[in-house]
């Protein structure tokens, strides 16, 4: 029994040696969301779960699902099955979700008194369900790829805190940011000690990587970003136990100097970004993932496949890069194309390393 416990060594650390910038023989690929509602076999799971919180709160079904994406395609790491939105759910905010309308939340913060309760959740007691995942998913990896783990970024995780839900402009955050900075910073603080403790918890348990999703950072106005996301990460960033960082800011390309200059081991990119032009702002500090627009994985395979060579060749053959998708994979993406993309990336990455040597 006790030769089982502990993992076992890497087979696969191609992702972690892109992330150290290191020379690999071709360029690793995951997908954010690579687990999801786009493959036959995950709706089953979920269906057996009677719902996404029964299938995230149960490690043994979070590890199945987990590993789904593994079985089909030969990706370069796996990541936790959970969700950015279980620490305010820990905070006691009430997660649920309405059939077709995404998540929500029972008790948004809606008044200074709820604000100044706010505190940072003991991820051993509230999200104990998520370190036995990340606990139970690298027992079933066996080494054959990294785990990486995550978390919103503290602003993500406040607007929909404050919302109450997704929003396409978050009215009510906004209000908040220019009628009450003070409570909005309240809240950053809160959300920075909670993220902070959460990954290190995940990385104790487990988790190779750690990633910071700032889905929503990239809603600020130019002057607010600083202050408002980038501010809170960075202490998040320095809290961390010694693993490699992934820091996502959808919309963030006209800050990847100080992304980069964040603390993070790689940034990651949205399609709107221009490889070419982020590798000579950012120069070699970090390294880079993205950054192909996920909507192709609709279209035919020839396609995927010439879009995939073109987001390779612009990264160009230097240690650094690793593929991935600019957002999210989405419900409609054909499995298909997702074959076709891991192994094109496969096989285009391997032939611009013997052209470049
Ligand atoms: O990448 C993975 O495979 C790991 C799992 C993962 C999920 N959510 C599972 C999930 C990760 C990394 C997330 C992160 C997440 N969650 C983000 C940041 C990344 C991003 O996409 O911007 C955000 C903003 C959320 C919040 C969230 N959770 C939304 C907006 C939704 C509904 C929209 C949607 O895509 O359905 C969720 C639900 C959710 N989280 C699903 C999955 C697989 C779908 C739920 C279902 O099965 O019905």
């Amino acid at each position: 029994m006790g030769v089982h416990l502990q993992p076992a060594a890497l087979r696969n650390d191609t992702l972690l040696r892109a992330l150290a910038r290191e020379p690999t023989g071709y360029t690793p690929i995951w997908l954010m969301r690579q687990a999801g509602r786009y493959l036959p076999e995950y709706n089953a799971t979920r269906a057996k779960a009677g719902s996404f919180l029964r299938l995230a709160k149960s490690p043994a079904l979070a590890t199945e699902v987990a590993l789904q994406p593994l079985e089909r395609y030969p990706l370069d790491a796996a990541i936790l099955f959970s969700d950015i939105l279980t620490v305010p759910d820990a905070m006691g905010l009430g997660l649920y979700f309405s059939e077709g309308e995404g998540p929500r939340f029972e008790r948004p913060l809606r008044d200074e008194a709820a604000i100044m309760r706010l505190a940072a959740p003991d991820p051993g007691a509230e999200l104990r369900y998520v370190l036995d995942a990340v606990r139970e998913t690298r027992r079933a990896l066996a080494g054959r790829v990294p785990l990486i783990g995550f978390s919103g970024s503290p602003y993500t995780l406040a607007c929909y805190m404050i919302e109450g839900s997704g929003s396409d402009d978050w009215q009510r955050v906004k209000e908040m940011r220019y009628a009450r900075p003070d409570l909005l910073h309240r809240i950053l603080e809160v959300n920075a000690r909670a993220v902070a403790d959460y990954l290190n918890a995940q990385i104790e348990a487990g988790a190779q990587v750690a990633m910071l999703f700032d889905t929503w950072g990239g809603s600020l106005s130019a002057a607010d970003y600083e202050e408002f996301s980038l501010a809170y990460m960075r202490p998040v960033l320095a809290a961390l136990r010694p693993v490699p960082s992934i820091v996502f800011t959808k919309g963030g390309g006209i800050w990847l100097e100080s992304i980069a200059a964040s603390g993070c081991s790689a940034v990651g990119l949205d399609w709107t970004v221009d490889p070419r032009e982020a590798r000579s702002r950012i120069g070699n500090k970090v390294a880079l993932q993205g950054n192909l627009d996920p909507a192709v994985l609709a279209a035919p395979d020839a396609s995927v496949r010439e879009q995939a060579r073109r987001v390779l060749d612009a990264f160009g053959a230097a240690p650094g890069h690793i593929f991935n998708l600019g957002h999210g994979i989405t419900p409609n993406a054909r499995p298909e194309a997702v074959a076709a993309l891991v192994d094109e990336v496969r096989a285009h990455s391997t032939k611009l390393r013997a052209s470049r040597a």
